[in-house]
């Protein structure tokens, strides 16, 4: 039985006071859920809400990696200073990464590796644009970058490693996919692990939806047999919303 993971990407958003203020009602709101939230702030304020975060039933994640060890890198940050400051989320691949910044397949799947090399566990995003939506190759691009991101990932390393199937259209336009497209999907991620590694890989490998989610539309996802949680972006920068997201897909996977 896969335990549910609920992740809040909060991208480049919140302040320092703002943050404190989110987690300290956050821990007032989230009820004991049979399943795993994980924050993922900016850099700045990962180490304070790691301290909060301890006694409210989350875990904090990094939302970047540098693929280095370390040295002349500026403006980066490492394995070893995110693992110092108790880090052991970090998302991957992300398709604002890859699209705004540049970040080229071949980088994700160095990123995966650091994540995955420092014994942290990796999120790592796919998902396809509007375009290849509507020319029928959803299925086929999502299964080009799980053959290029997973291509050294080996069977014992995919325990760090969770999958988060986001549509690049459905990200923050308030256009969800609907709960059946993204089943369909899921469904074929677990179908291409099943033939890369094996069935118990499949059966344990924790697969996502991101895209537009909210507390009104988290239980019917949830709901999908393959769907174990959501990356939810927008409604998760309000704490009351990011309960019930949580609280809605604890309640629809657990009953
Ligand atoms: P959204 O973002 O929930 O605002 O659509 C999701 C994401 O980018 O992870």
């Amino acid at each position: 039985m896969r335990r549910p993971l609920i992740c809040a990407n909060w991208k480049m958003n919140h302040t320092l006071d703002s943050s404190i203020e989110f987690i300290k009602r956050f821990a007032m709101l989230l009820k004991p859920v049979d399943a795993d939230a994980v924050i993922f702030p900016p850099f700045p304020f990962i180490y304070i809400l790691h301290e909060y975060a301890e006694s409210s039933g989350v875990y904090i994640g990094a939302q970047n990696i540098n693929e280095n060890e370390k040295g002349a890198h500026t403006g980066e940050v490492s394995a070893e200073m995110l693992k110092s400051i108790g880090v052991s989320w970090v998302l991957v691949g992300h398709s604002e990464r890859r699209n705004t910044y540049g970040e080229s397949d071949e980088l994700v799947s160095k990123k995966l590796k650091t994540v995955i090399d420092s014994k942290m566990i990796a999120i790592l995003c796919v998902g396809e644009n509007i375009e290849t939506r509507e020319e029928g190759k959803a299925v086929e691009f999502v299964k080009n970058q799980l053959e290029r991101n997973l291509e050294s990932v080996s069977p014992d390393d995919m325990k760090l490693v969770v999958i988060a199937y986001e549509p690049i259209w459905a990200i923050g336009t308030g256009r969800a996919a609907t709960p059946q497209d993204a089943e369909e999907i899921m469904s074929f991620i677990r179908k291409w692990l099943n033939e890369k590694y094996d069935n118990a890989i499949a059966e344990t490998t924790r697969i996502l939806y991101g895209g537009s989610v909210t507390p009104e539309n988290m239980a019917s996802f949830a709901a999908m047999p393959d769907i174990d949680g959501a990356l939810v972006g927008g409604a998760s920068l309000d704490p009351e919303s990011f309960a019930l997201i949580i609280h809605g897909a604890a309640s629809a996977k657990n009953g």
